[in-house]
């Protein structure tokens, strides 16, 4: 975004426990749609072109330090330790130091705001002009909690004053502040000096600056500024931020039956014509390809699918790969490392890890292949098992293209299927199959006569229909 020669510069508050989630973990650092809670509003800032980002961490400071510069590599991120939580205004001025030398404008927000919009913040961008503060207010539904904004009869913003210093008819004003403030650098640090911690709370308010230099207000939304306090709102914030990543896939081509059920998180990609069905969760790195179905009730993390693969219902993906037009499903597990060719089909109750399975390859039915190179145009039969695992190490089963492997067979690894060789039903391969041959290990059958009169337990001998 343009933001008309102004250096913006951003200071992200992320320094508190927040007491209400009753949670050993910080805050911001709980999930909202894939992503930790602060990670949204860096993001809206980065968006703005914003640069640095200082963010000020105190509770749990080098895991949230960790988790954001994972989760945005390569943004111009710094981090400014504010040991004890003094109050918003001192934790403002932890970040001075990060800021040296700047003399632009600093966007100032609060890490526990996750749906605030890039445009909004621009509105702060476009209103500052020559006053020393442009801050965000919106009109609460109820303001109880909220700083209220003090206007001059004149209706310009005198101050802000907090719920627990606000006298009975101040508590009655609805407009509030939304904590999210563009400063112009060269007044915000000298007036936080200027602020003392004379108040209800004992602390330095950031709100006080409001009062030291001339102020512009700029009306939000409400829902937009709302923040994270405690585990309701989180589920709140994360379900807009779901509604708002649909719309989006929606409107770049994606079919959804049911986007209030339709889970995709933030981070995933899917590609147009693509169908999702009701209860789909895409998680992590998922990356999914053009005119893909996906159906109700499959669980899909860290897994890539080509264009034209259909995954049936409640199937559970997770890094896998599935190739073009390949089939997976009903009810079928891809475990790390499956990996399907073109056209290839996993069908129900099938489970594959660390398996690759060739071009046009199938294995339909209730099977356990694992640690397996399966190659090009193979059967591989109901109930076929690879006993990859000796109780110490994990073996390799070869599958070579053309192979037939009958049901109910057990491939006791390292062992190798040679190309377009047969292996018969019940059949116990404990050693290499030669190209072209077919293997058998079970016993002839054998029927022994007039059994069940003379040998079987007397419920046998009913008829099936007395049963
Ligand atoms: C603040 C505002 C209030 C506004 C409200 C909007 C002040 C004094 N009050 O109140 O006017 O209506 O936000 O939600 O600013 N933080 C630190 N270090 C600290 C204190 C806080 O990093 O020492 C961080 C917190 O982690 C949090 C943010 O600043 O992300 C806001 O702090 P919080 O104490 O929740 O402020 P509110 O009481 O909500
Ligand atoms: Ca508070």
């Amino acid at each position: 975004m343009s933001n008309a020669g102004q250096k913006i510069a951003a200071v992200v508050l992320a320094a508190g426990k927040g007491t209400r989630m009753k949670s050993d973990k910080a805050k911001v650092l709980h999930e909202a749609n894939g992503r930790p809670v602060a990670f949204y509003p860096v993001r809206a800032v980065l968006a703005v072109d914003a640069s640095p980002v200082v963010v000020v961490v105190g509770h749990q400071a080098k895991s949230v330090e960790q988790e954001l510069s994972r989760a945005l590599p390569g943004a111009p991120l710094r981090f400014a330790l504010q040991a004890e939580q003094l109050g918003t205004g001192h934790a403002v001025l932890c970040a001075e130091e990060a800021l040296r030398g700047f003399d632009g404008s600093v966007l100032i927000l609060a890490a526990d705001v996750p749906l605030v919009r890039p445009a909004t913040l621009q509105k702060l961008v476009g209103a500052r002009q020559g006053a020393d503060v442009a801050l965000l207010t919106c009109r609460a539904k109820d303001p109880s909690g909220y700083g209220r904004i003090l206007r001059r009869p004149d209706g310009t913003v005198a101050r802000i004053v907090e719920e627990k210093d606000a006298t009975p008819e101040e508590r009655k004003i609805d407009e509030v502040n939304a904590s999210i403030y563009l400063a112009d650098a060269k007044f915000l640090f000298p007036a936080l000096r200027g602020v003392g911690r004379g108040n209800a709370q004992g602390e330095y308010y950031l709100t006080d600056i409001v009062a030291r230099g001339r102020a512009v207000a700029v009306e939000a939304e409400e829902t937009e500024v709302s923040g994270v306090n405690d585990r309701a709102q989180l589920a709140r914030s994360a379900s807009a931020l779901r509604e708002r990543r649909n719309a989006q896939l929606m409107k770049d081509g994606v079919t959804m039956v049911d986007p209030a059920v339709t889970y995709v998180e933030e981070g995933v990609e899917v590609g147009p014509d693509s169908l999702l069905e009701p209860m789909v969760s895409l998680r992590g790195k998922t990356r999914v390809g053009r005119g893909v179905q996906i159906g109700q009730g499959c669980v899909i993390s860290d897994t890539e699918i080509a264009d034209g693969a259909k995954i049936l219902p409640y199937s559970h993906l997770e890094g896998a790969k599935v190739g073009p037009s390949a089939i997976v499903g009903p009810f079928a597990r891809l475990r790390p490392g499956a990996q399907l060719a073109e056209q290839a089909h996993v069908g129900n109750f099938v489970e594959l890890k660390k398996t690759v399975l060739g071009k046009g390859s199938k294995a339909n039915h209730l099977a356990y292949l694992g640690d397996a190179v399966i190659g090009d145009g193979c059967n591989i039969g109901a109930g076929t098992i690879t006993c990859n695992y000796d109780g110490k190490d994990k073996h390799v089963t070869t599958i070579e293209d053309g192979a037939f492997v009958g049901s109910d067979t057990q491939l006791v690894a390292p062992v190798t299927v040679h190309q377009g060789a047969y292996v018969g039903t019940g059949t116990t391969v404990r050693e290499d199959v030669p190209a072209g041959a077919l293997a058998v290990s079970a016993g002839k059958q054998r029927n022994i006569e007039g059994w069940v009169e003379r040998k079987a337990p007397r419920s046998a001998k009913k008829n099936p229909g007395e049963r």
